[in-house]
């Protein structure tokens, strides 16, 4: 069916493409493109759980404070305020929609289970035991499910916006073109508003967290159509994954050294003191570089994460997830310390949107973590992932429906996808190692500690790369891959170039040419929009 008409395109079913969808059900006809199964979303995989303001004893300053101080001088205060006072209603609405988050009999009291993790000074993390975001999925798939004008089309990449110029006025989106894998054909799916719920960008490293989903498609498109996109180099490491050959960087939740968990050497030592006051609990970019540093020191393979001194019945209780992978693996974690890595977690720049989840082009809304509102400056707090998407996929739908009440302007009409010269595919080697080395160029030279002399030697290998990637696609039939792979690039070289611009070292961003904050002169948004980077030659992608 070409073209597909809908009243709101959403792009990506995860907790913010999702939780807008259903709101946006209630006023118009929407449809959800994923581009793999519905479960396949950054979302599905998250651990901690979702931060708020629950208890008594906690206060909306004390998270914003705890925002302010992970972010490392570069939030955005008006988004703080907003998302962490937002954040109890968001989080009221996915319990609403159905999301069972654990409970605790807290002195005769059915109350929920708070968690902690590293940054915050008290305990305000909702959680479904250790599988949060496949239970948040699972309330949302359902409520999605039950909304009869919501089709979710699973399997449908979506591979360019569609745009209106106008001679004057600001540019309009209208909707995207959009691949169906299995029928490999391109459909324009034509939108009175859409909204950019993407996710990360995991897969431009080569040691990730994140599912192959996470190639940053929202932030190329948005890039190539002209919005500005801030913060790249704050690329999230999570310190602790599962050093394993066969665990895919297997996550081991913050949760585990919110609940007392120790990061030690192989020879017992416990070494977080050294590096930071709040040891194991100290903000995220401390504890990764932490452990880069002692394994660098002692030319280790991994350190070792401890939290077998608490009871063994608490630990399979709290965290049977992480205890049935982890023994799976052949690890008891409640008998012995497992061994862990830092791998790419989360992309803390993106697209920038205002504080109504609004782009520079009109009836273009972005949310969740393709986004970049301000609320995690430098370097984002534990499971306020989760919070963020939840809430600014509220103010996003919103403001659509607002906007969308005040005109009844009609789209005009937009060519089929066009082939052109394409043919198929007979040489997947360009594609496989081209994958393969951006994502080793980007963890070798783009990782937790940077120089100036990886960044741009980086950047020259990317470009050339581009440049193959742009010749090569419009050349080929479009599958997935290539889809991906030329966002992937773009990811990647947006990544570098934020770095490179960063004289100084903050949060995420660590640089030995530059080791130190420089409130002075840098204490701003790192902004790139496409017409400031020049192509080596051609036309890039
Ligand atoms: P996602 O949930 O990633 O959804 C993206 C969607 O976009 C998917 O449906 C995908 O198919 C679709 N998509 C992408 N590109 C296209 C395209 N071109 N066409 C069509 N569809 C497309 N955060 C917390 O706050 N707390 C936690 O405990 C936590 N734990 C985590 C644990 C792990 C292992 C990981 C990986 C992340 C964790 N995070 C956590 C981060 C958090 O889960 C994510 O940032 C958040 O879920 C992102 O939600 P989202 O809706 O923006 O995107
Ligand atoms: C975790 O459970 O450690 C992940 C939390 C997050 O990414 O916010």
């Amino acid at each position: 069916m070409d073209p597909i008409r809908t009243d709101f395109l959403v792009i990506g079913g995860g907790i913010a493409g999702l939780l807008f969808a259903i709101k946006a059900s209630r006023l118009g006809s929407v449809t959800v493109l994923t581009k793999a199964g519905s479960n396949e979303a950054n979302t599905a995989y998250a651990q901690g759980g979702i931060a708020s303001v629950w208890s008594v004893d906690d206060s909306f300053e004390s998270h914003v404070n705890d925002t302010l101080r992970a972010g490392d001088g570069l939030c955005n205060r008006p988004a703080v305020e907003a998302i962490v006072r937002e954040g109890p209603d968001a989080v009221r609405e996915l319990i609403s929609l159905g999301t069972r988050f654990t409970r605790i009999d807290a002195g005769g009291e059915d109350e929920y289970d708070l968690g902690r993790e590293g940054g915050h000074s008290h305990r305000r993390v909702l959680h479904a035991q250790d599988l949060t975001g496949r239970e948040i999925m699972r309330a949302l798939g359902e409520a999605a499910a039950a909304c009869s004008n919501l089709q979710i089309l699973e399997n449908h990449v979506a591979v360019d916006l569609l745009i209106e110029r106008p001679p004057v006025s600001q540019p309009i989106c209208w909707g995207a073109y959009a691949l169906s894998k299995t029928t490999r054909k391109v459909h324009r799916v034509i939108a009175r508003a859409t909204l950019l719920a993407t996710g990360g960008a995991g897969k431009v490293y080569l040691y990730t967290t994140n599912p192959d989903i996470a190639s940053g498609d929202g932030v190329a498109m948005a890039y190539r159509a002209g919005i500005p996109i801030a913060n790249m180099e704050f690329y999230q490491f999570h310190p602790t994954c599962l050093f394993h050959p066969a665990a895919k960087s297997f996550l081991i939740s913050e949760a585990l050294r919110g609940e007392g968990a120790i990061l030690r050497l192989p020879d017992g030592t416990a070494f977080m003191a050294r590096y930071h006051p709040d040891a194991e609990l100290a903000p995220r970019d401390v504890v990764a570089r932490a452990i880069d540093s002692e394994m660098k020191r002692l030319g280790l393979d991994c350190v070792y994460l401890d939290i077998s001194h608490r009871p063994a019945s608490y630990v399979r209780e709290r965290f049977p997830n992480i205890y049935k992978r982890c023994l799976s693996y052949g690890y008891d974690l409640t008998e012995r310390p497992i061994p862990v890595v830092p791998a790419a977690h989360y992309m803390c720049g993106g697209v920038m949107t205002d504080l109504e989840g609004r782009t520079t082009i009109g009836r273009l809304y972005a949310a969740g973590e393709t986004a970049m509102t301000g609320l995690h400056g430098a370097n984002r707090l534990a499971s306020n992932s989760l919070l963020e998407a939840a809430v600014m996929a509220r103010r996003s739908f919103a403001a659509a429906r607002d906007e969308l009440s005040k005109d009844s302007k009609r789209p005009p009409s937009f060519p089929e996808w066009d082939p052109g010269r394409a043919a198929r595919t007979e040489e997947r080697v360009l594609i496989t190692h081209s994958w393969d080395e951006i994502r080793r160029l980007m963890w070798n030279y783009v990782g937790i500690v940077r120089s100036d002399r990886r960044l741009e030697r980086a950047l020259r290998r990317i470009q050339l790369l581009k440049e193959e990637i742009h010749s090569y696609y419009w050349d080929h039939l479009l599958d997935s891959d290539l889809i991906e792979l030329r966002n992937l690039v773009i990811v990647a070289e947006l990544v570098v170039r934020s770095a490179l611009k960063r004289k100084e070292s903050r949060g995420l961003h660590y640089t030995i040419d530059h080791p130190s904050r420089d409130d002075n002169h840098w204490r701003y948004d790192t902004v790139i929009r496409r017409e400031d980077v020049q192509p080596l030659t051609g036309s890039p992608a």
